[in-house]
């Protein structure tokens, strides 16, 4: 068993994309959301992806997840089962949370008694336990969150994309969830693409950054992030503020 979920085979596999190119529309209404972006991420890392408000992030984890076609170039190789999770949780209010988190089961005609321990086991591990009979209107946004990950998590996924999975949460909830996701990500050795608008998140969550230009997007820079265990002290490392520093003066 590795991590919360026990793994009948290895989906960590690598993601790579090259020279990615998207036009939206055409002639005097065309925009060009992305011009030449090519990147490898290796199995198992986290990459952070940053870049200003409207340059083409969601649309480069949409192009990964096969919801938009690339005008030009190609992903390469990504792993076949790929789960998104977006800015604001997507629930379906007259389900429990446990009948949510069983829903990518449902559809693939999975479900039995091995499978709903399986949702147990992940909502405990996520902090959710007491909570699987509960509606979604019952609970807070940093707990529909998790039960978004729960929910991409039972599908086993090779790749998760994550599109500002924090970003509707306020501060303090947010910097209490970067070190439960991070642990989450890392035990099931997990291949992810983190978009965030927050320099800080970037860095704790991220094994790299990818700092995008303004649009069209272009792979400004990329930068590793060697900093081990990742536990809260770390925010008032001085080696994390200056990479945070260097990467802000980037994007302005
Ligand atoms: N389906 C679409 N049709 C037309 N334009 C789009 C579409 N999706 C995104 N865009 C445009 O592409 C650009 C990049 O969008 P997006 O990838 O959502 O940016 P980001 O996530 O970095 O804020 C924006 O100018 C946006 O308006
Ligand atoms: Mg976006």
């Amino acid at each position: 068993m590795r991590g919360l979920l026990p793994r009948t085979m290895s989906s960590a596999e690598r993601v790579e994309i090259d020279s990615l190119h998207k036009i939206f529309g055409d002639g005097a209404n065309s925009v060009r959301a992305i011009e030449r972006i090519s990147a490898a991420v290796g199995p198992g890392q986290i990459c952070s992806v940053i870049g200003p408000s409207g340059c083409g992030k969601t649309t480069l984890l949409r192009i990964l997840a096969g919801l938009t076609m690339p005008t030009e170039g190609r992903v390469v190789t990504r792993p076949s089962n790929v789960a998104m999770i977006f800015q604001q949780p997507v629930m379906f209010p007259w389900r429990t949370v446990r009948a949510n988190i069983r829903l990518p089961l449902e559809l693939h005609g999975r479900v039995g008694e091995e499978e709903e321990q399986r949702i147990s086991d992940l909502l405990d591990g996520l902090g959710l336990r007491g909570f699987g009979d509960r509606r979604p209107s019952e609970l807070s946004g940093g707990m529909l969150q998790r039960v978004s990950l729960a929910r991409a998590l039972i599908s086993d996924p090779g790749l998760l994309l994550l599109d500002e999975p924090l970003s509707a949460l306020d501060e303090m909830t947010r910097e209490s969830l970067w070190c439960e996701l991070r642990t989450i990500l890392k035990r099931d050795d997990l291949t992810v693409l983190l978009v965030t608008h927050s320099i800080r998140e970037a860095v704790f969550l991220g094994d790299m950054v990818m700092v995008l230009s303004r649009r069209p997007a272009l792979v400004r820079s990329l930068h590793d992030v060697d900093f081990g265990l990742r536990s809260l002290s770390l925010l008032d490392d001085g080696n994390f503020s200056s990479l945070c520093r260097k990467l802000r003066s980037e994007l302005e």
